[in-house]
């Protein structure tokens, strides 16, 4: 992953000091919240998280119910579960609800977190859409199968235009580096660099011209899907490398209404948003998360993703969580036999920021960020709460979320991975018994290479006995139970 090239080295901490159970009884961070129809029991959210634990086919495992439930145990305000595929296609261990019979196993994740959380913790799924992508692959396999031959790749290498395939692919594999950026477009050279990666705005393709046909169908009969499993809500992934934040994104060039200047790159996600809201009805919560900045060259920056949540709100969506960066745009070139990853260049860096940082810190980057966004949504007169997350580990830095009013809601993603019982201790006075993320981005490692999330703090404690474990058997799924020694006053 990218690092800052400061390499300045940040330790989390308690910050000044945890609350007591009297004062964290009284503190903002934990009152309801209230604002169409969502209701929180505290201000405090679990953002999604993918944890590689579905079935291939994209069915519920026991593992995922076992990973919300101990995040339910901890009692967040709110859960939101991984990004899920809205399409009915195979995209490896990761949740799906592009069918119905994704739904019996969806509504176990929601007995689960119900049971575990006592009914505390409201439940948010995160719908996806992603377009195609390869991976790397060895260039013998690029130039002899994949690369489509062109009549220009015979005459660069020096045959005639109707000279054989194969033998055009013969020379073309004997080119140096150099030679091969003379020959290959930079869309193939990417391909075989990086993989195949479709683009929203590959108009020459007939499935990526009709997204804006197909997308508010699917997202629609998803978020019916997840209304129907009993979730409380739906967030629509409008963030990071995938399509929709694709389409708000600058460099959204298409020509059909979609694209362009900034009302044509956010017709598409008023377009899901209504399509949804319509599907599933007011009194089921629809939110969106987006990028506060792309953190790429010439992509969206902070006033692209103040218009576009002036838009989403002024729409009627229930919350709008902020992310930030996450792209595949400046992501590391993989090895080959890998896909490319959007989280190990700078945008990366900005959306999951690890201890290895700059003067700033990769504590509270979005901060200023999102105050900035929820100010011009308060000066609209739209009241939709914000989410805010990135680096947030300590009572103090969540307060502070809410009294400088940067958002409404405090999202930890990692510190909840560290230590899901984060919520419960603090609420209840017993702040010092948090075990602090300490930012090494482990768990982001784990997910680069597709294996089974898990979190270096505990993925090796089995004192409590014979917990289950990754597939290899090395480490523990979830972290251990708290046992709570001391209610302090
Ligand atoms: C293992 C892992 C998986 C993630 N998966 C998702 C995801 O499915 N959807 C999403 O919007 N963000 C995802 N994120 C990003 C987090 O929701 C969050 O925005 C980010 O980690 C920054 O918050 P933090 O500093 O509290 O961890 C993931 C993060 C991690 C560490
Ligand atoms: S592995 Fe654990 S400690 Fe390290 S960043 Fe992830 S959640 Fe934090």
């Amino acid at each position: 992953m990218w690092k800052p090239p400061q390499r300045v080295k940040y330790k989390a901490s308690p910050g000044g000091s945890w609350p007591s159970r009297q004062e964290a009884s009284s503190a903002q961070l934990f009152e309801p919240l209230s604002f169409q129809a969502l209701r929180l029991n505290e201000r405090t959210w679990v953002p999604a998280m993918v944890p590689w634990r579905a079935e291939d086919d994209g069915a519920v495992t026991a593992d995922n119910l076992d990973w919300y439930g101990r995040f339910a145990r901890g009692q967040p305000g709110a859960i939101v579960v991984e990004a899920t595929g809205i399409r009915d296609i195979p995209s490896g261990p990761l949740l799906r609800i592009g069918h119905d019979r994704y739904v019996p196993g969806l509504e176990q994740i929601v007995q689960r977190v119900r049971e575990e959380s006592k009914g505390y913790s409201k439940l948010f799924i995160q719908l996806i859409d992603f377009l195609s992508i390869k991976r790397r692959p060895a260039a013998e396999a690029y130039f002899g199968r994949f690369l489509k031959v062109r009549p220009e790749h015979a005459q660069a290498v020096g045959l005639d235009e109707a000279a054989d395939e194969a033998k055009v692919r013969a020379h073309l594999m004997l080119l140096g580096g150099d030679e091969l950026e003379e020959v290959l477009t930079t869309r193939e050279l990417e391909s075989l660099r990086y993989g195949y990666r479709e683009r929203v705005t590959d108009m020459e393709l007939e499935h990526i011209r009709d997204l804006p046909k197909q997308l508010p169908e699917l997202f629609a009969a998803a978020a019916v899907r997840a209304k129907k499993a009993g979730f409380d809500g739906v967030e629509l992934h409008y963030a990071h490398a995938y399509t929709m934040a694709s389409f708000l994104s600058r460099t959204n060039t298409r020509d059909d209404g979609y694209g362009g200047a900034l009302k044509g790159r956010q017709r598409l996600a008023l377009e899901v948003m209504e399509a949804v809201l319509s599907a599933v009805g007011r009194d089921f919560v629809v939110g969106v998360r987006i990028l506060a900045d792309e953190c790429i060259d010439g992509g969206s920056d902070l006033s692209d993703a103040t218009a576009h949540a002036v838009a989403l709100c002024g729409a009627g969506l229930d919350f709008l969580s902020l992310s930030r960066g996450g792209k595949f745009d400046d992501a590391k070139q993989p090895k080959v036999g890998e896909a490319v990853y959007p989280y190990t260049g700078m945008s990366g860096y900005e959306c999951m920021p690890g201890y290895i940082s700059d003067e700033q810190g990769p504590f509270g980057r979005n901060v200023p960020l999102a105050k900035h966004i929820r100010s011009a949504l308060r000066n609209d007169s739209l009241l939709t709460p914000v989410v805010v997350a990135g680096g947030i580990h300590n009572f103090d830095q969540a307060k502070g979320v809410l009294a400088e009013e940067v958002g409404d809601v405090v999202a930890l993603a990692r510190q909840a991975l560290a230590d899901p019982d984060w919520f419960i201790k603090v609420r209840t006075g017993q702040g010092d018994a948090v075990n602090l993320c300490e930012y090494t981005n482990y768990c982001e490692g784990l997910d680069q290479k597709h294996k089974q999330v898990t979190c270096q703090l505990w993925d090796r404690d089995f004192s409590d006995g014979d917990p289950s474990r990754t597939s290899d058997g090395k480490r523990r799924l979830v972290a251990p139970d708290w046992r709570p020694i001391h209610i302090q006053k």
